[in-house]
């Protein structure tokens, strides 16, 4: 479908990169191009803005990159857009390529980089991409479907070994400040505890308790799941081992959980959010934020969906909880 209006669109990812942004940006550009528009892709985020590292983006450009991780358009953090200097540079930088809109793939950090754009006249929609799933204003983040599944797969090798030596493996997992990564790798792992930063926890209580109640059913092997925000990983898997007398070995699984091929569900979902973002370009919308709640694509104003606050899905804590014995 062509548009009348034909607008020049530019894509840029920002922050941590995740699995999944390559298929957003594919999404961006093939719908730009399907209908009329030019489209430019912006190298390492708001740093490549503003130092005018921008391609031309043609259909071929993005071909072969839904199946990969990463983000092919490199992505960066830069101290400098987050001054008035910066963003007046990133601002003249739009005027001289021509840049009518801009869709950034990212974290709240870049939501509060494309807010500024837009306030400054340069309409900007963000899509949501960090394995975190920390943003509030979705139930959904590009990447986190990937980066859970990563955790499962090793999570899984890493019971083979501890069922054999009958050991406890503690696994630290990303999420920053949240434990959303946790909590479906606590579920999905049948993890005898699951701990997260947003929950106090007793270690006593919720874990050596736990522990001894199950070897007396008969089973000698066990999983912990910590988030990376809980902190002092090491001192619990210790801790573990000095109460139950069981070896406990600590894996931290770190940046394996931002690599690999996009899931099936990662890939529909930044599609759509790509597709999207583009239809409120050019309905001459900016400043606002894609998502998805109750399996639907939404949007908002980008101030209304930074004021925000997320928790951590209640239930599905209380089944990680309940059901890990
Ligand atoms: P994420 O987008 O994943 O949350 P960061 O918080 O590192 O990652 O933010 C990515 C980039 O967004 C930063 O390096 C900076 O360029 C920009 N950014 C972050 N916070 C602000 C801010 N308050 N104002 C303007 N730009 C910001
Ligand atoms: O936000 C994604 C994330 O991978 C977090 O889970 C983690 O805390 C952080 O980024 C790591 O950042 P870096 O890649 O800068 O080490």
């Amino acid at each position: 479908m062509m548009n009348e209006k034909m607008i020049t669109i530019g894509v840029l990812t920002s922050g941590g990169d995740a699995p999944g942004m390559n298929a957003a940006v594919r999404a961006v550009v093939r719908t730009g191009i399907t209908r009329g528009h030019r489209m430019v892709g912006i190298r390492r985020g708001y740093e490549g803005l503003l130092n005018g590292e921008v391609e031309e983006m043609k259909l071929r450009s993005v071909s072969e990159i839904i199946q990969r991780g990463g983000t092919v358009l490199y992505t960066a953090r830069c101290e400098e857009f987050k001054t008035e200097e910066g963003l007046k540079k990133g601002v003249e930088m739009c005027h001289k390529l021509g840049i009518d809109g801009l869709v950034i793939i990212g974290g709240d950090g870049s939501f509060k980089g494309a807010r500024n754009l837009s306030n400054a006249g340069i309409p900007c929609i963000g899509l949501p991409g960090t394995i975190d799933n920390d943003i509030a204003s979705t139930e959904y983040t590009i990447g986190f479907d990937t980066a859970v599944n990563t955790v499962v797969e090793s999570v899984d090798r890493l019971r083979d070994t501890s069922q054999s030596h009958d050991r406890c493996s503690v696994v630290e997992v990303m999420g920053r400040r949240a434990g959303h990564i946790a909590i479906y790798a606590g579920i999905s792992c049948g993890a005898i505890a699951t701990l997260i930063p947003e929950r106090p926890y007793d270690l006593d209580r919720d874990v050596i308790a736990r522990m001894r109640a199950t070897l007396k059913t008969g089973k000698h092997h066990f999983i912990v799941i910590v988030a990376e925000g809980v902190g002092n990983t090491q001192e619990i898997c210790s801790y573990i081992q000095e109460k139950t007398g069981i070896e406990s070995r600590l894996t931290v699984l770190g940046h394996v959980q931002r690599g690999g091929t996009p899931t099936a569900q990662e890939r529909v979902h930044a599609s759509v959010m790509g597709f999207r973002a583009v239809e409120l370009l050019e309905q001459g919308k900016g400043n606002r934020v894609v998502g998805i709640q109750n399996n639907r694509i939404v949007d908002y104003d980008i101030n209304e969906a930074l004021d925000m606050v997320k928790d951590i899905d209640e239930y599905l804590y209380k089944v990680a909880y309940e059901i890990s014995i």
